[in-house]
């Protein structure tokens, strides 16, 4: 027996050593970490089971018969995240540059199904040279496999991707089809044909970085949620992510303890809207003020800075926040800013995470750039997604709600359960000086002195129109609020609206204006 118990360590030993010494020396002198090592961080300590340890792979041709790493580059099992059960694959660049066999892709198949069953996330840790070139078709196959399983738990379980080395080919798509992307910088690459091809086919020259490195990806193509300095840093946030969602879409996010009684009037929040219409302002510091501990996971920040997506908990209670941010383009909806929005806003409705949504919008922007790119296409994803959504959904008028903007943040009108308005709230088709310029086009040209006319017939409007009291009267707006108030009027919101109960009209599936 004990001969028999000294053998399964040896082995369990030599699997955990994956490639061998020297290739996990190279992996650490390129800054990057283990599979096993990432997982360590990642997951309470000592919560790992790990299965599938002995696989071994089947191929048999270019010498293959006789190189053999149990567990065949990916390591596979369950873990907990602050003691919350997630499934894990954590591919291991020391075998075979974590690229992905048969074998390798059952293994990963094999965890997202029962992840599924059990209704718990899944997290992958992708760092691989893509398909094992020496499987050929077989591998396709399998990543054929995990891209179904990927499109058939959206939805079911969140699902996390982390790219902390190459994912490149084909293979990009299983992280582009999970819900969030985790990049570390220089280290981390995505891109469907590399510089070489790109270098071939267009005769661009680009690097690695430029073409498909953190940064590109968290500033120009919105492909990378978020992006870290390292990947200590980035599975630390992967963490902190995990604490605001729910296990499956059947659950509810943890709800931390929360004393109602210590929310005060804030009087900050009193001064941030300028008196000036036309001069921006940070959204963000109404988002950190708001807030519980000034405590705001922002998602895909340095992308589309004009909408403002993240995580943060309100009286306890986690919600997902969508703002515009008069700071970047005054704040106006355009493609990119629809696009980002209307994603973050089905992930919540999808899980059981209930939206605040700030608004200060001036409309669409305008131009031709943004027709011929079918800003008609992508603005309406956005209102899509807001009009779909069930879960509870409050909204708070900081400043302009111009035009159909007014329409797509959520408004009364696509099922805004609670639509509160500050004082400083503009409620209007357009702002003043257009919606003036329009209407009054013949007595302004007409009168004696036109600049006069256009003055007062400016203030009349204002008077008339730039404020929230008619949207009131009409029961748009539910209530005008002092902005010191918002925090103790949101967290009633949001816990009247916990046992919040609304359905869709029955259907296979909608059709979103993708
Ligand atoms: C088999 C692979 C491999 C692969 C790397 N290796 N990629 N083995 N299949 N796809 C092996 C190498 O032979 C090497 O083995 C070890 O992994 C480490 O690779 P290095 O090249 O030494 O590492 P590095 O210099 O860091 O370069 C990493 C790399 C490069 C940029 C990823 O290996 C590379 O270009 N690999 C090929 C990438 C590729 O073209 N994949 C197919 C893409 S198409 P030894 O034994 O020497 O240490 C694809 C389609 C997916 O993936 C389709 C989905 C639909």
């Amino acid at each position: 027996m004990s001969d028999k118990i000294e053998d399964l360590k040896k082995r369990k030993d030599k699997a955990k050593l994956g490639g061998g010494e020297d290739k996990i020396k190279v992996q650490h002198e390129k800054g990057k970490l283990t599979a096993r090592e990432r997982i360590e961080l990642l997951v309470d300590e000592g919560s790992f089971e790990e299965i599938d340890m002995f696989v071994k792979h089947r191929a048999t041709d270019f010498g293959l018969n006789k190189q053999h790493y149990p567990g065949d580059g990916v390591v596979t099992g369950f873990a907990r995240i602050d003691n919350r059960p997630v499934a894990i694959f954590s591919q291991d660049f020391t075998v075979f540059g974590g690229s992905l066999s048969e074998t390798h892709a059952e293994k990963i198949v094999k965890i997202m199904n029962l992840a599924m069953k059990a209704g718990i996330p899944v997290i992958g840790l992708n760092d691989s040279g893509g398909a094992r070139i020496q499987e050929g078709v077989v591998s396709l196959g399998g990543y054929a496999d995990i891209f179904l399983l990927n499109t058939l738990a959206s939805g079911v379980v969140p699902q996390i991707s982390v790219v902390m080395g190459p994912c490149a080919g084909g293979a990009v798509y299983s992280p582009a089809i999970t819900d969030f992307i985790f990049l570390v910088k220089n280290t981390s690459y995505m891109f469907v044909t590399g510089p070489n091809v790109v270098k071939t086919v267009t005769h661009e020259e680009v690097s690695f970085d430029d073409l498909g490195g953190a940064e590109t990806h968290a500033t120009k193509s919105g492909v990378a949620h978020f992006i870290f300095e390292n990947e200590i840093e980035t599975l630390l946030n992967v963490r902190r992510l995990m604490s605001y969602l729910p296990l499956n879409f059947m659950d509810k996010p943890v709800e931390l303890e929360f004393d109602v009684h210590k929310v005060l009037p804030e009087q900050r929040l009193n001064g941030i809207v300028p008196d000036n219409p036309n001069k921006p302002y940070d959204m963000k510091q109404i988002i950190s003020l708001l807030v519980d501990d000034n405590d705001f996971l922002e998602v895909q920040p340095d992308y589309a800075g004009n909408i403002i997506v993240g995580f943060a908990r309100i009286g306890g209670i986690s919600i997902g926040i969508v703002a515009n941010q008069p700071q970047v383009l005054a704040g106006v909806l355009d493609i990119n800013a629809s696009v980002k929005g209307a994603r973050f806003v089905r992930f919540c409705d999808a899980f059981n995470i209930p939206l605040l949504v700030l608004v200060d919008v001036p409309g669409f922007l305008p131009g031709t750039e943004q027709e011929w790119n079918g800003i008609i296409r992508h603005g309406s994803k956005l209102l899509y997604a807001f009009c779909e959504a069930t879960v509870p959904k409050v909204t708070v008028i900081t400043r302009k709600a111009y035009g159909g903007a007014y329409d797509v943040m959520n408004s009364k009108h696509v099922r805004g359960d609670f639509n509160f308005a500050w004082p400083t709230a503009e409620i209007a088709v357009m702002g003043p000086k257009g919606a003036v310029e329009i209407i009054f086009k013949k007595e302004i040209s007409k009168a004696e002195n036109p600049e006069d006319e256009a003055e007062k017939k400016l203030s009349e409007y204002i008077e008339k129109f730039a404020n929230p009291y008619i949207a009131a009267e009409r029961g748009y707006i539910d209530d005008i609020i002092l902005p010191q108030d918002t925090k103790i009027k949101l967290i009633n919101a949001f816990t009247l609206l916990k046992t919040k109960v609304d359905k869709n009209p029955k259907k296979k599936h909608g059709n979103i204006p993708l």
